[in-house]
């Protein structure tokens, strides 16, 4: 209906103007409105109630909106509302129910490496890795839904000086690579790393160890590969849990041969400026509000750093996929550090072309606001966290359902999933079990519990699932059917912004209207043929939206609850 307010602003008016329509913030007195007037009325020195009056008189003669409106009304002081009509909306509904993803309008197909996850190697994951994997994996599967051509990288952080440390620890105890454990790597790295704050030593000697394996030293090699063997395979046994998948398990590690090229090209670019022994990109700009601090390319001991592996594996990435945009789904701490990359990017030759965004996420926080700890005091190890949830989830479960490991485990990954991804990726939230594992409320096993009831109707009535007939019958009804027609809107948003949040946001609302729904409207006793036709293919379209949505936000129903 843009389109036809742009018309009509330009008969009443001659403007050539943008015209928006919004969903109603009074949807019990219309399902849109346009708010321009305003705006005009400064423009052209009129009163925005006459202007209203005008364009609604200009609307009302169009054909177009005669069918889509039951209702275009100006009112004081000098909005535009619109009521869909009955017919036009559920001629909509029929056609996002015959055609592929609710006939959702599709972006120009682009190639877009996205790197997340991103765990460091030889540490145990904790309560901090789960945004990182959860919002990464809502996003590419958004991407994915929208046909996008998706190359999603975990990125793990392999060649710090983590691997130094542990190996430190490791030759300390004169342990070979073979005797390599999960266990060991728990207990060497946290009290190595501990040691290298206290001890500047023992921290150079680590750092040494690092640089060494970088360069190719073959013992520390060695042990290299064992960690990271043994490391990774953790990681993605997690990962597994989470249903969190990437088409590519490449590290820090794996961009090293791309250094020398790299490094050819800003020389012969003439961007590697020595400052106090370290090479460095200067990045500033004359704009920057704040200071922007070169980004060290390497160190005067010769060692590269965090954003000289991330140079090179755009290099990498440019090479193997020619990607067109690669998105980074990074703590938001870390923003100065990809301001720093992309803007060394940009000044190359060879990726200058790529566009980069990063999508920074905020902390997980106790209910205290700081960052979440166990009562013991501790981060607690994501193993420990699924396991916590299930028994809570257990134990205040009143329905008595017999459980499958299978089903739990999706329960406990929506529960986990949804009270992170309803929250706007960049703020803070804070983590409570207890809250976000209650049926009741804006939680994963509210939303999969609308969803199984929803499903089993319409598995009861199926016979019935056929096309909409032109009526509504009550508010209840109406507002389930608004809230569909919604889709579009939103999945354009959400992949525009790179929220999940509005997907998750958007997905409760159509299960606290569908629970209202069929709350009021009885449908298996029903005799009513036609309505009962009506409101059990309009289930059927919502629990096929609904386990789409579901599936974007890397969330899966359990058999039952
Ligand atoms: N390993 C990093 C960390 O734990 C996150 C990696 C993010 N991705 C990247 N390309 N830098 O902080």
């Amino acid at each position: 209906m843009n389109e036809e307010l742009k018309e009509a602003i330009k008969e009443v008016y001659g403007l050539e103007k943008e015209a928006e329509v919004l969903t109603s913030n009074r949807p019990d007195l219309c399902d849109y409105q346009y708010n321009g007037t305003f705006d005009l009325a400064k423009e052209i020195h009129e009163n925005p109630y006459n202007i209203g009056l005008k364009l609604q008189e200009a609307l009302e003669k169009k054909e177009s909106c005669q069918k889509k409106f039951s209702k275009i009304e100006c009112v004081k002081p000098g909005f535009l509302n619109f009521t869909l009509s009955d017919t036009y909306m559920n001629e909509l509904l029929n056609e996002m129910q015959t055609k592929e993803k609710f006939n959702v309008s599709m972006p120009k197909k682009e190639t877009i490496v996205i790197d997340y996850g991103g765990a460091n190697v030889a540490k145990p994951l904790h309560v901090g890795h789960l945004r990182p994997a959860i919002v990464g994996e809502a996003i590419k599967r958004l991407l994915l839904y929208m046909n996008q051509d998706v190359v999603s990288d975990v990125h793990l952080g392999d060649y710090g000086l983590q691997i130094g440390e542990v190996i430190y620890g490791l030759q300390q105890e004169s342990k070979t690579p073979e005797d390599v454990t999960l266990e060991i790597l728990a207990e060497i790295y946290p009290r190595i790393s501990a040691l290298c704050k206290e001890n500047a030593e023992i921290k150079t000697i680590c750092e040494t160890i690092t640089k060494e394996m970088q360069e190719g030293n073959p013992t520390y090699q060695a042990y290299f590969h064992k960690i990271l063997e043994i490391s990774r395979e953790d990681i993605k046994r997690i990962y597994d849990y989470l249903d969190v998948t990437f088409d590519l398990w490449l590290g820090e590690s794996d961009a090293y041969p791309y250094i020398p090229k790299l490094t050819e090209e800003l020389e012969s670019l003439n961007l590697l400026k020595t400052s106090e022994g370290a090479r460095v990109i200067e990045i500033a700009e004359e704009s920057d509000k704040q200071e922007i601090p070169p980004c060290i390319y390497q160190k005067s001991n010769g060692a590269y750093l965090y954003g000289t592996t991330d140079l090179a594996t755009i290099y990498q990435r440019e090479k193997d996929y020619h990607p067109s945009k690669i998105l980074y789904v990074a703590d938001s701490r870390q923003g100065l550090h990809f301001i720093q990359v992309f803007r060394a990017a940009k000044k190359t030759n060879s990726l200058k072309h790529i566009d980069y965004e990063f999508l920074g996420f905020g902390t997980i926080n106790g209910s205290d606001g700081k960052p979440f700890k166990t009562r013991a005091g501790n981060t607690p190890k994501l193993d420990d966290l699924f396991l916590e949830t299930k028994q809570i989830f257990l134990a205040n479960e009143e329905h008595n359902v017999e459980y499958t490991e299978e089903d739990l485990k999706k329960i406990i990954n929506a529960i986990i999933k949804f009270a992170d991804l309803q929250n706007n990726r960049e703020k803070d939230y804070n983590f409570d079990i207890a809250k976000f594992s209650k049926t009741t409320g804006k939680t994963g096993p509210y939303v999969l519990y609308s969803y199984l009831r929803t499903k089993k109707i319409v598995k009861n009535n199926e016979n019935y699932i056929d096309k909409l007939s032109k009526t509504i019958y009550n508010v209840h009804d109406r507002n389930i059917r608004l809230k569909l027609l919604e889709l579009n809107d939103v999945l354009q948003y959400a992949f525009k912004t790179r929220m999940p949040s509005v997907v998750a946001n958007y997905l409760y609302e159509i299960c606290v209207f569908v629970n209202a729904f069929y709350e009021n409207n009885h449908i298996n006793n029903l005799e009513d043929c036609e309505k009962k036709r009506d409101w059990v293919t309009l289930l059927d379209l919502t629990t096929k939206i609904i386990y789409d949505l579901l599936g974007i936000l890397g969330m899966d129903a359990p058999s039952k609850m």
